[in-house]
């Protein structure tokens, strides 16, 4: 078997999803999660490009110990010397540099000839290497390269010290094979690459990545560059749970294997979309919340007779506990606790406590309370800020699902309530303009996703969205049996990360 490095870059890739804005502090708590998971690397982002990124890098460098911890620079000296600086406090730091290599970025990007591009290259590692005993090194647009100039600059950027060569398909154009060509030529031909890792990176635009991830290793790549969800530029990166299992259920077949505890991914999973305001697609393999059930009838049949005539996985395994009814209207605090420990949150006294006040409200409104309930308040819980709006009440009336007014009242600790109304186009757009004007943030609904927590009239609704405040998009999220609550919830969820991005910005200016 051979052990293959995953390097995870849901906090820099795939924070270039369109509309994801995350907090450093909500990186932290992802990045924590993800050594959990056992990734070999965390990307934690792109220290050059926005102060938020810096201390983002800088607070996952001090706080993880197992994992390396790596940074995006481009070939600049002011990136490469960021780069180094956010990762100070790393016990095992890397500077990852890229360039360019396809002759249309180096024509309409880059403005550089191929020497000029390899020279770069040849100084960025240099410098990374003398911050870092770890560099890596990307060409983008591997894929639509000429490979002989993808062979000069790897072999450059090894002669100069680099100790990762990663393989982009920045575009997502690669097919299996010829992906898996572009590896087996850059191992046959590239001077010294036996002494550095080799690394693949593939995007999804034509649906390929994890097949093109998978062409790569089996060609002789060692490391894996991977997304939670899939998320990501465009159509997004290779997904983690994609490779991850397929390795875990596969291994035999392909040789493979990785460190990876696979049972954290599902929660990790949840947290990736709850914070990116993302969700992941019903039919999402591995995570998408179809990917164990069963609807046919003779699959159902099937599955109880004997797992395996339907499931090459087992859920658990994934980190999806089966949806159980398991609590209800009489149940104690003590049952419930148990609960939340069986699935997986250690939670502190004081947050217990106020996660069995919100049970004990969700049991008044709905009957059956599901495990899949019980995630849904635990993981609802805010990053730790008590300056936030809370809803207090909200009121709506809809003439025909068009018209509709609200008003709502909302609160933050320590202040006066207050109480706004608004008419909109629809209940939720009535509810979000009330929202906007009690907060004193105009607010842009982008994205808004609606879906079930179980099954039942009296179900939790589950919103999603996305919501432009100035020029930023933040994401925010929502649960409650009542869809409406849901939509205002989410809403001010959002409203309250824009109000802490506006706190840490106006507090930089002033720093
Ligand atoms: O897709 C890409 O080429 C990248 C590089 C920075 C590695 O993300
Ligand atoms: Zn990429």
């Amino acid at each position: 078997m051979r052990r293959i490095a995953i390097f995870d870059t849901t906090l820099r890739d795939g924070e270039q999803t369109p509309g994801v804005n995350l907090l450093p502090a909500e990186k932290l708590e992802i990045a924590v999660r993800l050594e959990e998971l056992g990734v070999n690397v965390i990307e934690a982002g792109f220290p050059n490009s926005s102060t938020s990124d810096f201390e983002a890098v800088r607070g996952i460098a001090a706080e993880i110990g197992a994992a390396t911890v790596a940074a995006l620079a481009r070939t600049k000296e002011d990136d490469i010397l960021r780069a180094a600086a956010a990762l100070e406090g790393a016990r095992h730091p890397r500077i990852h540099v890229f360039t360019s290599s396809s002759a249309v970025h180096l024509q309409y990007m880059l403005r550089k000839s191929e020497d000029e591009v390899i020279e770069q290259s040849i100084a960025a590692v240099r410098l990374a290497r003398r911050y870092v005993d770890d560099v890596e090194f990307s060409g983008q647009d591997a894929m639509r390269s000429n490979p002989a100039l993808i062979y000069r600059l790897l072999e450059a950027a090894i002669e100069a010290g680099a100790t990762v060569v990663n393989v982009p398909d920045t575009v997502g154009y690669a097919i299996p094979d010829e992906f898996g060509s572009l590896i087996r030529g850059i191992r046959e031909t590239v001077r010294g690459i036996d002494r550095v890792t080799v690394s693949v990176h593939c995007h999804n635009d034509l649906g390929l990545a994890t097949a093109n991830t998978l062409a790569g290793l089996l060609a002789g790549a060692d490391q894996a560059e991977v997304a939670l969800n899939g998320i990501g530029e465009r159509a997004g990166n290779t997904a983690l749970e994609e490779v991850a299992m397929v390795i875990a259920t596969r291994g035999a077949a392909l040789g493979l294997e990785t460190g990876l505890r696979t049972a954290a991914i599902g929660p990790v999973s949840r947290l990736v979309s709850r914070l990116t305001g993302i969700p992941v697609q019903p039919n999402k393999a591995i995570v998408g919340r179809n990917a164990f059930e069963h609807e046919s009838g003779i699959h159902q049949d099937g599955i109880l007779k004997e797992r395996t005539t339907y499931e090459i996985m087992r859920p658990e395994d994934v980190g999806v506990i089966p949806n159980t009814l398991v609590l209800g209207k009489h149940s104690g605090r003590h049952a419930f606790r148990v609960r939340l420990q069986a699935l997986g949150y250690a939670l502190e006294e004081s947050a217990q406590e106020e996660l069995f006040r919100r049970f004990k409200d969700l049991t008044d409104r709905k009957k059956e309370v599901t495990d899949d309930d019980i995630r849904a308040l635990a993981e609802e819980r805010l990053v730790g800020d008590d300056d936030s709006f809370m809803l207090e009440t909200f009121h709506v009336s809809s003439l025909g699902g068009r018209q509709a007014t609200a008003t709502v009242t909302i609160r933050r600790p320590g202040r006066e309530p207050v109480r706004e109304a608004a008419a909109g186009d629809g209940p939720v757009d009535a509810l979000c303009q009330a929202l906007s004007r009690a907060a004193g943030m105009a607010g842009t609904l982008v994205h808004y996703a609606l879906h079930s927590v179980s099954a039942g009239s009296d179900a939790q609704g589950e919103v999603a969205c996305q919501v432009r405040v100035g020029d930023r998009v933040v994401g925010g999220h929502g649960v409650s049996t009542d869809v409406l609550e849901a939509s205002a919830l989410a809403y001010l969820a959002a409203l309250n990360r824009a109000q802490r991005w506006m706190a840490r910005e106006s507090a930089t200016e002033v720093g």
